[in-house]
């Protein structure tokens, strides 16, 4: 069992980052082989809309995007992590998202598994704000759920945070942690 961890937040050590991790130490609790993924240490390049991979479901731009595709598709289960910045996922997470345009064209347009397989992957979502807003995580829940949709991933549920601002503040949340670590425990057994 294969769980790739995908961190969104540039600001390390910050609060998603520590989720991430304890989901990922409770996935190896269980015997899964783990990975996390730093975004912001990547080099992905904005899609470009040059509409190259409606013809092979490929994107022409070379660049640390191609580790991303490989590493999806070797994982049985995926989550990941970003911060709430101006509603929504950082612009690390909405990079590495908007280049699975080429997926997308796999599915709809050459009608061939997005992930190159049609293995049942499970993907989960970790998310914290500042704010404590009616509604503050929508925004992104919607853009995940539909990037997971479109990957043939399974919802497999969310850890969400409000009120949460400074760096490793998520630590005096009384069971924040602690419940991420189930989390990734439950992920891999269930
Ligand atoms: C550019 C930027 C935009 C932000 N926008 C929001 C926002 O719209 N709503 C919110 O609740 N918090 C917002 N925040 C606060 C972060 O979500 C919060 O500090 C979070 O704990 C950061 O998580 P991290 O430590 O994993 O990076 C923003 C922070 C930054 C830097």
């Amino acid at each position: 069992m294969k769980v790739l961890g995908i961190a969104g937040s540039p600001r390390r050590g910050g609060n998603t980052d520590m989720l991430l991790a304890e989901v990922m130490r409770g996935a190896a609790s269980k015997g899964a082989e783990v990975k996390t993924i730093i975004l912001n240490n990547l080099k992905i390049t904005p899609c470009q809309h040059c509409d190259a991979c409606l013809e092979k479901g490929e994107c022409k731009i070379k660049d640390d995007m191609q580790t991303i595709y490989q590493e999806f598709e070797q994982a049985d289960i995926i989550v990941l992590a970003s911060p709430i910045q101006f509603t929504g996922v950082t612009a690390q997470m909405k990079a590495m998202i908007d280049r699975f345009q080429s997926r997308w064209a796999r599915k709809y347009v050459l009608k061939v598994p997005p992930l190159g397989d049609g293995r049942k992957r499970k993907g989960f979502f970790i998310s914290v704000g500042g704010r404590t807003v009616t509604d503050l995580f929508e925004p992104a829940l919607v853009m995940i759920k539909t990037i997971f949709r479109i990957l043939d991933i399974a919802y497999a549920g969310e850890l969400l945070f409000p009120g949460i601002d400074e760096k490793g503040a998520i630590a005096r949340h009384p069971d924040a942690l602690s419940q991420a670590f189930l989390a990734g425990q439950k992920l891999v057994k269930g």
